[in-house]
């Protein structure tokens, strides 16, 4: 079967998909709260620093990588070496878990999307959520109890996922992600423009801009930014890599890499302005203390906002759907651009048309997402995002720093990067991938073993020691299925 790679039709279906893919939840609801608790405007200077020693040195090399060689990480790290293709599909299993549960939350949002039309959540917006929606119950025994609901929209989302990436690279991601992204960029100058114009949006402003110098001395916080760029740019997730092997030779790296990163960080400053502003209301209108109103994910989108929602009387019932579609697009965006390092892996390797390896990554992807739409799986969710992001994906970013660092030829890449552009990559680029990003990261990953592992009750420690069995043997055995059964050995005989 021929499997010539897909291109973009343009460098502009490129920047979109790259967009979509970064501007996702991170940037919606959990940026404000990152900032807000580490140091508010004072936490600019670690993130944008974060920005350039983390983001914009990581996206050079995940570009450069796929941009170079045209295919997917694990032929990439096939090139390396052999062996070092168990770390691919290590970044691919768990790329496909975050993808499995991302899925489940984007489905919540869904039902509050249609929900939003009438505030179909009542009176009390806390009760409502954890009864109503996620029936959640503490027993582990209700794993096996499902609810319907969240069944239904998970369903909806995988559907719709897999509606538009299995068509052609450019009758599916890039149509869709054309329209999704600049829709998105509206809906939120929506959101912001309206929030800035509440009474109390001054309120939420002054918390937002006022900055804490002293909190620049704490680590914790400098980890908080390196944590949020990472997981705002979808750093390590193989994204960067797999859209860029479907630019065109003469593509300029290193101003795609800059408007991405603009781009992200434009969108999670400007939206948390919005959500300073409607949480400032909020504070004024309850005569509660800004402290105590904010907070971030499940609790910022289904709990927080339909309460701000139900306080606008009218107001509400325009904002709310476009509060939801916005959260709808972004997760979408980025579920589709979580699919991609998949499918584009599994055509490489067992040499499968993109249809096919988009229906059996969205086929599996719905089983394991049956895992959270259970009365138990709110629980297992927040175990599994704590694990995977603050644990595993950053493990993972840091082989990938050591793996491309010291046993690959960095200066091969350094010429591809500053070819077509006026932006040159010096031997900087090379010291922070070889040294300074890993020592930074093996510190957030002893920071976030500290946090989710060392403090996690019996049934956390139980989920979390099932993922690690999972993320060894899972690799190996893929590893060694396309050794038996991949292209290179049909090739081979
Ligand atoms: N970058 C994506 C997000 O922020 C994963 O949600």
């Amino acid at each position: 079967m021929s499997n010539e790679r897909a291109q973009w039709d343009g460098n502009f279906a490129f920047l979109m998909a790259m967009i979509g893919s970064a501007v996702g939840l991170g940037n919606i609801w959990r940026f404000p709260y990152i900032f807000y608790t580490n140091g508010s405007g004072s936490f600019m200077i670690p993130y944008i620093i974060a920005i350039v020693v983390l983001g914009l040195s990581f996206l050079i090399l995940e570009y450069a990588l796929g941009f170079k060689y045209k295919t997917s990480i694990l032929n990439i790290l096939r090139k390396v070496k052999d062996k070092f293709q168990i770390l691919g599909w290590l970044v691919l299993c768990i790329i496909f878990l975050i993808c499995s549960y991302y899925v489940c939350i984007v489905g919540w949002d869904l039902i509050y999307l249609v929900l939003s039309f009438v505030k179909g959540w009542g009176a009390d917006p806390n009760a409502f959520f954890s009864n109503s929606v996620l029936h959640a119950s503490d027993l582990t025994s209700s794993m096996l109890s499902v609810v319907p609901v969240v069944l239904v929209s998970t369903f909806v989302v995988w559907l719709t996922t897999w509606y538009i990436s299995h068509r052609d690279l450019n009758d599916g991601v890039s149509k869709f992600s054309k329209i999704a992204v600049p829709l998105l960029g509206i809906l939120d100058v929506v959101i912001v423009v309206f929030a800035l114009t509440l009474p109390g949006a001054g309120v939420g402003l002054t918390q937002m801009f006022s900055p804490s110098w002293d909190a620049l001395l704490d680590t914790n916080i400098w980890l908080a930014a390196f944590g949020q760029v990472m997981f705002s740019l979808s750093l390590g997730m193989a994204i960067a890599m797999t859209y860029a092997s479907y630019l065109p030779k003469k593509a300029n790296l290193t101003k795609n890499i800059v408007t991405v990163i603009c781009a992200n960080s434009g969108f999670e400053v400007f939206n948390a302005v919005g959500i300073f502003s409607i949480l400032g209301f909020m504070a004024m209108t309850t005569a509660l203390p800004f402290s105590e109103v904010i907070t971030d994910g499940t609790g910022l989108a289904f709990i927080a906002f339909p309460e701000v929602f139900n306080l606008m009387g009218v107001g509400g019932n325009i904002l709310g759907p476009i509060f939801f579609l916005c959260i709808f697009i972004a997760g979408l965006t980025s579920i589709i651009a979580l699919v991609e390092p998949m499918s584009s892996s599994l055509s490489d390797k067992f040499g499968f048309s993109r249809q096919k390896s988009v229906t059996i990554v969205c086929g599996i992807g719905f089983l394991v997402s049956l895992l959270f739409t259970s009365q138990y799986g709110s629980t297992i969710l927040t175990i599994f995002d704590a694990f995977l992001n603050n644990c595993a994906l950053v493990a993972c970013i840091i082989l990938e720093c050591l793996v491309f660092g010291w046993f690959f030829d960095m200066d091969s890449l350094k010429e591809i990067v500053n070819r077509n552009t006026l932006f040159k990559v010096g031997n900087w680029w090379k010291l922070l991938i070889k040294i300074i990003l890993p020592i930074i990261l093996f510190i957030l990953l002893v920071s976030g073993i500290v946090s989710t592992v060392l403090t996690g009750d019996t049934i956390t420690l139980i989920v979390e020691a099932i993922l690690v069995v999972v993320l060894i043997v899972a690799p190996c055995v893929l590893y060694y299925l396309t050794k038996v059964f991949g292209v290179e050995r049909r090739h081979a005989n």
